[in-house]
């Protein structure tokens, strides 16, 4: 699993046949999904019609084109006017900002659904801290390295109270600590590289202790812990 990675993680984590991606652009997930067929029908959206058109001429001379639904509008509110939005199972938001997928899901809209495929392309840290504080539990929490980008891919569901994670699991989410994912390694060593080349230039106390957490971290790995 080269190409396409982060791609292929997102749609591996689709569990049910009927989604809708916000934010779609091209809509390449939605294509790979339709392509492995895990879904039968979709809903496309995005705030801009510019960039749904890309999707629309995408899927123009699929089979799977009479299946989707294409929606021009911010967040989740593009998909107000549909009824039957319990048939929706997921809703995927991918490749926007941890902040901006945090005001999509404080809408009342996402009070209609209850699961979630996020990939924040900034912030995760943030939004792992707003799933928490918010009743959303992270079934899983995977890095995926695709050319020289470290991408995090959640799934998520509504629950009825708080699940606290620990300050490693919102730092570095749960599935990278207790599962073995080369691609996080690769990930803390690439950032311990960077920051002891910074930290041999200025004393910066605060970058020393995450140094040392990363290392922690990265021995417990090798270890197996
Ligand atoms: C980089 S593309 C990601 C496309 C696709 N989801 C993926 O991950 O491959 C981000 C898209 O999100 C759209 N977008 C940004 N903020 C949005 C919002 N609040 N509601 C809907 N779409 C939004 C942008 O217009 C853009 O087309």
């Amino acid at each position: 699993m080269t190409k396409d990675k982060r791609i292929k993680t997102i749609c591996n984590m689709v569990f049910t046949p009927v989604v809708a991606e916000i934010g779609a652009d091209h809509g390449y997930i939605t294509k790979e999904l339709f392509e492995q067929n895990k879904i039968t029908n979709a809903f496309l959206t995005d705030i801009s019609s510019k960039c749904l058109q890309k999707a629309l001429t995408n899927f123009k001379n699929s089979s799977y084109n009479q299946n989707c639904t294409f929606l021009v509008g911010d967040g989740l509110q593009a998909l107000s006017q549909v009824e039957n939005k319990q048939n929706i199972g997921q809703i995927i938001i991918a490749g926007m900002g941890g902040l901006e997928i945090i005001k999509i899901l404080k809408d009342e809209q996402a009070n209609f659904y209850n699961q979630f495929v996020l990939q924040p392309q900034r912030n995760v840290v943030e939004l792992r801290q707003f799933l928490q504080d918010n009743n959303y539990f992270i079934c899983s929490d995977r890095m995926v390295k695709e050319g020289k980008i470290y991408y995090n891919v959640l799934k998520v569901k509504k629950v009825d109270k708080q699940v606290l994670l620990t300050q490693d699991e919102i730092l570095f989410g749960k599935s990278n600590l207790v599962e073995f994912n080369p691609d996080f390694v690769d990930y803390l060593k690439f950032e311990i590289a960077k920051l002891t080349e910074i930290l041999s230039k200025k004393d910066m106390p605060e970058k020393l202790t995450y140094l040392k957490q990363l290392q922690n971290i990265l021995t417990n790995k090798t270890k197996g812990v």
